[in-house]
């Protein structure tokens, strides 16, 4: 890989919410200290013009803080928010996607032929795309879009707990190049964000993206008061057929995959204190009758939702492989999502009985 300007790598963040912020921030001291990488981060902002008629990407230039989506962190002054997705990437040789799921291909398609040569990527987003000839992880499409090389990084990371530098970890996912995984490694660790690297891309891209679902089911239980055993029967259940499921998708998926900081510990802390769970548990609150995209726009302020969506594209690539009878909680969070099914059907298993002992799982007697 070529390194950038005076034989330093240079780091361009695309995507500048909640995690994308706390990213920028994360590696930019990192980036300040290490002699390997040139200072500056740049920082690709999807533009807004904020209440006071300000642009958010000069707002952050001159306060050093994204008063939209971190308000009162300083992001540290080598953050350079460009609105100019072109301008945010031209000298960079390492990029960090951290946007919504749903905005990726777009903007890799408007990124096809402006790289630079040897570019290296990392991908921060939780999602997948659902295609005619099925799913696809966002790393392989961004692999695919602009042909270069491309890691994961997942794990128990509420960004605003890593905003205020409160102990976490998180697990870097790769294929063969596990240089390329150290090298990223190396510029995410701080003192209070340890990185593993493990040999298994589409096991850590599928359990950071499946937990969004499983905290969709758990917010639910939250909202219908049902109290700390039923959460964790949810949480059990949805670990189970998230691990089947990324089985059956990839049969290279390791279990060992879901021991580290992307599986359970994400799982974990998703269920207990992420925004699907929150949003989902207002569902529940209200019964059911008031639509996830209302509650996401009352509640959120412009940040996105994920379960929800990831939910609808588990539930297309179940279907299509007549597999829903195999993941009654994969499936009940999407019905219940569009209304087909009341919050209460999250906890009525016993007349589904999934045999999922042919990807390692128990086949429950209930
Ligand atoms: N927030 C967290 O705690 C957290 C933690 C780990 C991973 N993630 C993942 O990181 C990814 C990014 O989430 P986030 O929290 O940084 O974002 P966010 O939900 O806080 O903010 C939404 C972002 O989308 C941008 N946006 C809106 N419309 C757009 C468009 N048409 N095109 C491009 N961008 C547009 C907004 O400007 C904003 O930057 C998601 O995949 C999420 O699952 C988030």
């Amino acid at each position: 890989m070529e390194n950038g300007h005076a034989g330093k790598h240079r780091v361009a963040v695309i995507g500048s919410g909640n995690w994308g912020s706390v990213a920028s921030r994360l590696l930019a001291s990192n980036t300040a200290k290490l002699p390997s990488f040139h200072d500056e981060v740049r920082m690709w902002v999807f533009e807004e013009t904020l209440p006071t008629g300000e642009k958010l990407s000069e707002s952050i230039n001159q306060a050093h803080e994204n008063c939209k989506y971190l308000p009162g962190i300083k992001l540290g002054t080598n953050v350079i928010a460009d609105p100019d997705l072109e301008s945010a990437v031209k000298d960079a040789d390492m990029l960090v996607f951290v946007t919504p799921h749903q905005f990726v291909e777009g903007i890799c398609k408007k990124l096809v032929g402006k790289l630079r040569p040897g570019v290296e990527a990392i991908s921060l987003i939780k999602g997948m795309e659902v295609k005619m000839e099925g799913p696809c992880m966002i790393s392989k499409l961004i692999t695919d879009t602009l042909g270069i090389n491309c890691c994961v990084l997942m794990g128990a990371n509420i960004a605003n707990e890593i905003a205020v530098e409160k102990f976490s970890e998180a697990t870097i996912g790769y294929r063969e190049d596990k240089e390329a995984a150290n090298r990223w490694a190396k510029l995410f660790t701080t003192p209070y964000f340890l990185v593993a690297i493990v040999e298994d891309i589409e096991g850590v891209e599928l359990c950071g993206t499946l937990k969004n679902v499983v905290a969709i089911a758990a917010g639910l239980v939250d909202g219908l008061d049902m109290g700390n055993n039923t959460k964790a029967a949810i949480m059990r259940i949805g670990l189970r057929e998230m691990r089947a499921f990324s089985k059956l998708l990839f049969p290279s998926v390791r279990d060992n995959t879901f021991f580290e900081s992307c599986g359970v510990a994400d799982l974990i802390t998703t269920c207990l204190g992420g925004r699907n769970r929150r949003v989902a548990e207002a569902f529940a609150r209200n019964g059911g009758k008031r639509s996830f995209d209302e509650l996401e726009a009352e509640m959120l302020h412009g940040q996105k939702l994920q379960g929800v969506s990831t939910a609808r594209e588990v539930y297309e690539v179940l279907t299509y492989h007549g597999w829903q009878e195999l993941f009654p909680l994969l499936s009940t969070v999407h019905e219940i999502c569009i209304g087909q099914l009341p919050p209460t059907s999250i906890v009525e298993y016993s007349e589904h009985t999934p045999n999922l002992s042919f990807v390692g799982g128990s086949t429950p007697c209930y």
